[in-house]
């Protein structure tokens, strides 16, 4: 998994980040960037996740790569029990330090070594980029849902992410996850939208919104 939402700007709109890696790969590159600033984005809830999830009844759901923790603290609001799950110790415990209810739990996660060990309702990615050579994690993402559960993942568009000096083959994009998993899923969103705030410094104007339902068992 990669990520462009970081600037080298020293300041964004969302915090007050110095100079940074340029491309956080590992625990430790994250911690670095998060430790870079009191706040790294938004507080407020992705407006995808607003738009696609505000009418579903509230279960059990996963949130992979919450970073600060803002769609995690949503979902618990609206009573879902939500695990917010993450590489970075610093996000992690940025998260737990300003919302330690009960319904929701910060966990310690690097997706491609760790193990859900069980599956959720909903399992939500935002801004978490998954690599194109990297199939196995969207299996395993995928995996995580129950049957008749939700699959989201929210994307920058391409143009956001070539401000950011990256590649856009670089990563799995919605039509990639669609024919990569095949059977056994409805699609129930697959669009690019106007963000409506625009983040990364202004250059994430659009998003690429996934929603899909597994198949009931
Ligand atoms: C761009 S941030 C998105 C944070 C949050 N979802 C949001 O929208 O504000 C990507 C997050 O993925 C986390 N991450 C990166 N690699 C990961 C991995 N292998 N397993 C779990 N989390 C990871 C990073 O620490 C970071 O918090």
């Amino acid at each position: 998994m990669t990520d462009d939402h970081q600037e080298s700007e020293s300041h964004t709109e969302h915090g007050n980040r110095q100079e940074t890696p340029a491309h956080p790969r590992t625990a430790a590159d994250w911690d670095e960037l998060y430790d870079s600033a009191d706040r790294l984005w938004t507080t407020d809830v992705n407006p995808a996740v607003v738009a696609e999830l505000g009418d579903l009844a509230p279960g059990t759901a996963f949130d992979l790569g919450c970073g600060e923790g803002a769609d995690v603290r949503w979902l618990a609001d609206r009573g879902w029990t939500v695990v917010g799950a993450d590489i970075s110790r610093v996000a992690l415990e940025r998260a737990a330090a300003r919302d330690s209810r009960e319904a929701i739990t910060w966990t310690s996660f690097d997706v491609t070594t760790d193990d859900f060990g069980r599956r959720y309702d909903l399992v939500t990615a935002s801004y978490f980029h998954i690599a194109a050579d990297d199939e196995a994690t969207l299996h395993k993402l995928a995996e995580a849902v129950a049957p008749g559960g939700t699959l989201l993942v929210v994307m920058h568009d391409p143009e956001g992410l070539r401000a950011h000096g990256r590649d856009p083959g670089e990563f799995l994009w919605p039509d990639d996850m669609v024919r990569i998993l095949g059977d056994g899923w409805t699609v129930v969103t697959h669009e690019t939208r106007e963000r409506g705030i625009p983040a990364g410094g202004g250059h994430h104007v659009n998003d690429v919104v996934l929603r899909m339902v597994r198949e009931p068992a």
